[in-house]
């Protein structure tokens, strides 16, 4: 079997562990990339069956090489937002026992200037991690007032000068288009008065952009509100965020489906009737000293794990 390492899967064992596989299960990649966590999936199952989903084409490209060596993994474009309608097109619900969700962009998105995610090289500012659908960095950061711009650095990227920076993007498209990736790193840099130190200023505008061009958050939580119709009775839940809005997200999913229905807490309701549909399984992982030392990209990761009750 190919293992295409142009992506270095974070917490792989801790997914893999996570996930509980078992040999003849049902499983969904619903972030493929390039195919690390599914990889090492595969390698674990028998008789068991792999549907993957990406938002990437190129991702897809590299799924189809997979999906025509080994006759059980399958591979479908489209977001994780939509996995209800995926597995009810293949009669699926409620049977699948486990959901892998790593989330963010891969290294190839990152690495390939032309995807223009990288403020550290020049490309077109699109930042889509499906270029064909939707609407690119470049053309909403062309239309945006500064208040809606200001909101998205700071609500997304956490970012102080969201204001100034918003304003100085509104001026410089006065002048010229921004439609690259070291014009939008020069402008943020010029209007960021306090630089943190190790970071470049460009740092959290750029995610804060792509979190919201790709709407991150919302398919995060489309995706959880169809977890439970979609995951077998004792099927987990693997969750890999990098970013604290999504490990926000997936915490407070996680604690609400395992408390169950919220009443006063001094009235008598018996357990059942809690309607508690999801166990917690463990404490919150972080990736080791040597994996961190070995990927940076793992430094933020964060993996939760759920399991549906029967
Ligand atoms: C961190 S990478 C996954 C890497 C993968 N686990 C591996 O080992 O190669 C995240 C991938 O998820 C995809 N992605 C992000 N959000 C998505 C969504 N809502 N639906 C489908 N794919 C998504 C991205 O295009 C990217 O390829």
């Amino acid at each position: 079997m190919t293992v295409l390492i142009e992506h270095q899967p974070v917490m792989l064992e801790e997914a893999l562990t996570g996930l509980a596989l078992k040999p003849n299960g049902i499983y969904i990649d619903g972030t493929f990339g390039r195919g690390g966590h599914s990889c090492a999936i595969l390698a674990k199952l028998q008789q068991g069956r792999l549907i993957a989903v990406d938002k990437d084409p190129a991702a897809i490209s590299s799924g189809q090489k997979l999906m025509e060596t080994d006759t059980r993994f399958s591979i479908q474009n489209g977001s994780f937002a939509n996995l209800k309608t995926l597995v009810r097109q293949i009669n699926c619900q409620g049977m699948v026992d486990g959901i892998l969700l790593d989330l963010g962009v891969s290294s190839p998105q990152l690495d390939e200037a032309e995807r223009g995610f990288s403020f550290k090289k020049d490309g077109p500012l699109d930042m889509r991690m499906d270029p064909t659908s939707g609407q690119s960095a470049a053309a909403w950061l062309a239309v945006a007032d500064d208040q809606e711009i200001a909101g998205v650095l700071k609500e997304y990227g956490e970012e102080r000068f969201a204001k100034r920076i918003a304003r100085a993007i509104i001026n410089a498209r006065q002048e010229a288009p921004i439609d690259t990736t070291k014009r939008l790193a020069a402008i943020v840099a010029a209007a960021n008065p306090k630089w943190e130190p190790g970071r470049d200023p460009a740092t959290r505008s750029f995610q804060a952009i792509r979190i919201f061009i790709n709407q991150e958050l919302d398919d995060l939580q489309r995706c959880l509100d169809d977890v439970l119709e979609i995951l077998a009775p004792g099927g987990r839940l693997v969750v890999i965020s990098f970013h604290s809005l999504e490990d926000r997200i997936v915490k407070r999913f996680i604690r609400e489906e395992s408390r169950g229905d919220p009443y006063p807490p001094d009235l008598p309701i018996p357990y059942v009737q809690l309607h508690v549909r999801m166990k917690t399984i463990g404490k919150a992982i972080k990736s080791s000293k040597a994996e961190i030392e070995a990927n940076p990209r793992a430094r933020s990761a964060v993996l939760r794990i759920a399991e549906k009750l029967p």
